[in-house]
């Protein structure tokens, strides 16, 4: 067996008595959001119904939330002239027309972008959401989970969660959405401007993640999260025990799982206790669940 390397026998060392201590330093206020994850699983169609539509798209969105009354995930970063934007990646290419950063664009340009011919000719031409086009439309119907990508510059966490807060309170959705992001400081910047925003912090394996040992290890606990102080843990399926799930919740987090496409895999993360599935195939989810598509 190879023998580790020198920093990951430190971050071994290291990250037991930070683990424990990360979790006992973290201020575990959790608060009730069954306004928005009622009892039982809630399925959450992942960026729509991304296996179905293309991804961030109202077409997904209209999929889940027209379709079958799901909430949905979407994903946000903001323009060159800091307008909160529909997309995934902080680059243009993968699913749409266009080219180059995300916040390197206007919104102007990227309200003219095709973000559905990438998935199938017949979605050509579905554009690029706006936040607040999102917001206005779906809100009032479903709860969303806004999350907040991780711009590039870090200077830049206050804008896009003000930016995103003022389109909450704009749109009237402020207590019918999930503020989820794997970044606390953007959480923290979120409860600074609106502490009302039910937050819901992400962590994940970081599987290929460019990050070292000790920095996924700290995006894995809770021990940045003083001051984002989360209401749900929205956490990778693959990090997911029963044992995590029951200690968690008895703290009063309550516990989505993402992405879960495979119907054992739901089935299992359902009978560890999950309140939600996070899922590119809600409706394979709504069938594990017991509630038929309509
Ligand atoms: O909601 C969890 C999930 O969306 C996070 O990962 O990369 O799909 O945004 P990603
Ligand atoms: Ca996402």
């Amino acid at each position: 067996m190879p023998r580790p390397s020198p920093l990951r026998r430190l971050s071994r060392l290291v990250g037991l008595p930070v683990a424990l201590t990360s979790v006992a330093c973290v201020p575990h206020a959790p608060r009730p959001v069954d306004h928005l994850l009622p009892a039982g699983v809630t399925v959450i169609g992942h960026r729509g119904a991304r296996a179905l539509a293309p991804e961030n798209t109202m077409a997904g969105f209209a999929l889940a939330a027209d379709s079958w009354g799901l909430p949905f995930e979407l994903d946000v970063h903001l323009s060159s002239d800091g307008v909160p934007v529909v997309v995934h990646d902080e680059t243009l290419d993968r699913t749409t027309d266009g080219v180059g950063f995300v916040d390197e664009t206007p919104v102007a340009t990227l309200r003219g972008l095709d973000a559905g011919s990438h998935f199938s000719a017949a979605f050509a031409g579905e554009p690029l959401p706006l936040l607040r086009d999102v917001l206005r439309r779906f809100g009032p119907a479903v709860v969303i989970d806004v999350e907040l990508k991780n711009p590039r510059d870090p200077a830049t966490v206050p804008t896009l969660a003000g930016a995103v807060v003022d389109e909450l309170e704009a749109a009237g959705v402020v207590d019918r959405v999930l503020v989820t992001s794997f970044n606390p400081h953007l959480l923290a910047a979120v409860r600074a401007r609106n502490p009302a925003i039910a937050r819901g912090q992400l962590t994940g394996t970081f599987r290929g993640a460019d990050l070292n040992p000790l920095e996924k290890l700290s995006l894995r606990h809770l021990w940045l999260n003083g001051k984002a102080v989360p209401d749900v843990l929205a956490v990778e399926a693959d990090r997911l025990s029963r044992g995590y799930v029951r200690r968690m919740k008895r703290r009063g987090y309550r516990i989505l799982a993402w992405t879960v496409n495979d119907p054992d895999e739901m089935r299992r993360l359902v009978e560890y206790g999950v309140d939600g599935l996070i899922t590119d195939r809600p409706d394979i989810a709504l069938q594990v669940v017991g509630q038929e598509s309509p």
